[in-house]
């Protein structure tokens, strides 16, 4: 239970983020409790936050309350109120029915409904508000992700002084999907508000300056476009985890006791596969359960040789695409099980549930080859996490091209998830590799995440945040 000392005062350094990094959840019997929040935003920012001093604006997961500011974990956490019906429709709706699936290559059909957008730029309305009244005098406000688009222009507006960075945490689309949206204009608008608009990947970045050349006529050189009176940077940080707490978790001895217990109590089978994932469409579950239930079938998996390890937190569970997800992987892991399991031994082990970090370490630690195959996902810190876990350099990773993660890490084992051959042909090579070749691969991996962790993902943006505006001219002709 966090406790509640936080005395109102100003803020130089502000996080601004739909989610606050506890979840406070009510229980069926009216009780409340405070639980980590769950998704790769959170990961990646709460370690930064510890580490320097700041608050952080964001909603706390349950309707209709309004709650006072609180400090847990070294955090100032300050709490914007949803009401049931915002969290609807701006959140339910217009963030994760409408945008998310935009931006993630229409993978499933986004909706475009006139309210959802209200909601969205009244709930946004609020979230600048909230931000303006706790910046001090030039603080830096650092806005997150693509429920908050609109905060960044409201923000200066409000604020003139502050110094305004946004971070997008998804995939930014290629203009030709963008353009569908009706309220495009107002989305640009909203982000070009910022300072320093911060993408995954150089290509997110690239797509976002085309997109404002086209729809808004504005020049750019380079990672800068120009406004009538002044320049919005745009560049690429792909984000990362804490490195170093995890290396130093997976050596700690009740982590590889249990690590040894989850093996035995799979019934110490030659092969681990896991897969670890909110339960959302975008991740290609259901891809790779075919594969590897197509694996048993061809007899290339014998009977007791693998378990696969499927843990899929729950996730927007009221949303209609993640009814109908939940309904067909449960479906899918039931067919496979019925298929191939034996008495007392199903190949298929799902959990819909969440996990504490010591058990997802020791989960980590005990799989032979991590399964990460999104259709799309902006970074993708679980293939990142489970690099950290093996100091070991035991351990393959079957990697998505789809995913930011792909870039950085190109000794995975890369497959197209759309091609289920292919991910049937790396799964067997992941699992049929020498520990000679599984160690090269993993400690090139390493070197890259052990250099760049969360910490300089963080600090390289604050530091672009907080350079001066750019002295170079604008083109003469663009
Ligand atoms: P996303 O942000 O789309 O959920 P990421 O892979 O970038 O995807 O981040 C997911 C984060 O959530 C990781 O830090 C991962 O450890 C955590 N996570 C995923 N599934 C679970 C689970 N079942 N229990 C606990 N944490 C989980
Ligand atoms: C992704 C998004 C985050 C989001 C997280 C969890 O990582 O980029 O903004 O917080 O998923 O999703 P949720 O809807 O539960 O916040």
């Amino acid at each position: 239970e966090p406790r509640r000392t936080w005395v109102s005062g100003r803020s130089s350094f502000l996080i601004v983020a739909n989610r606050l990094p506890v979840d406070r959840t009510i229980e069926p019997d009216g009780t409340a409790s405070w639980r980590r929040s769950p998704g790769g935003l959170v990961t990646a920012i709460a370690p930064v936050m510890q580490r320097r001093h700041g608050a952080w604006l964001g909603w706390h997961g349950a309707p209709d309350e309004k709650l006072e500011p609180l400090e847990q974990d070294g955090m100032s956490l300050i709490p914007v109120p949803l009401s049931a019906r915002e969290v609807e429709l701006y959140y339910e709706g217009f963030s994760n029915a409408t945008l998310w699936p935009l931006y993630h290559d229409v993978v499933a059909p986004p909706v475009f409904d006139r309210t959802m957008w209200e909601a969205y730029r009244a709930v946004n309305e609020r979230f600048a508000t909230a931000a303006a009244e706790v910046a001090d005098e030039g603080a830096v406000v650092w806005v997150q992700d693509y429920q908050l688009q609109l905060v960044p222009a409201m923000l200066r507006k409000l604020r003139p002084d502050l110094r305004i960075g946004f971070f997008l945490h998804i995939p930014f689309p290629p203009v030709e999907l963008f353009w569908r949206l009706p309220w495009r204009k107002d989305l640009v608008e909203g982000l070009l508000g910022a300072d320093l608009v911060g993408f995954q990947l150089p290509g997110g970045a690239a797509n976002f300056r085309r997109l404002c050349r086209r729809l808004l006529g504005l020049p750019y050189k380079g990672n800068e476009i120009f406004l009538d009176d002044r320049v919005v940077t745009t560049q690429a940080f792909p984000i990362s985890v804490d490195f170093g707490e995890l290396d130093s978790m997976v050596r700690e001895p009740h982590i590889i006791q249990r690590a040894k217990e989850i093996r035995s109590e799979l019934g110490d089978p030659e092969h681990v596969l896991l897969g670890v994932d909110r339960l959302d469409y975008t991740k290609g579950i259901g891809q790779r359960l075919e594969a590897f239930g197509e694996l048993l079938k061809d007899g290339r998996i014998a009977p007791g040789e693998a378990v696969f390890v499927q843990i899929a937190t729950p996730s927007r569970e009221r949303v209609e695409e993640y009814k109908r997800l939940r309904d067909d992987i449960e479906l899918q892991v039931g067919r496979i099980n019925g298929e191939h399991a034996t008495l007392g031994l199903q190949p298929v082990q799902y959990f819909h549930q969440s996990y504490g970090r010591d058990e997802l370490a020791a989960l980590y630690l005990a799989a032979d080859v991590m399964v990460v195959t999104p259709l799309r996902d902006g970074m993708n810190l679980v293939a990142k996490e489970y690099v950290s876990c093996h100091q070991d350099l035991h351990g393959a990773l079957v990697l998505s091209e789809f995913t930011g993660a792909a870039d950085e890490l190109r000794q995975a084992y890369l497959v197209n998830p759309y091609d289920i051959e292919d991910v049937k042909r790396q799964m067997v090579a992941a699992m049929r590799a020498t520990p000679h070749e599984l160690a090269r691969r993993m400690r090139t991996m390493r070197r890259r995440v052990a250099t760049y962790d969360v910490d300089r993902w963080a600090s390289e943006f604050l530091t672009a945040l907080e350079q001066p505006a750019s002295p170079t001219a604008m083109p003469d002709s663009a």
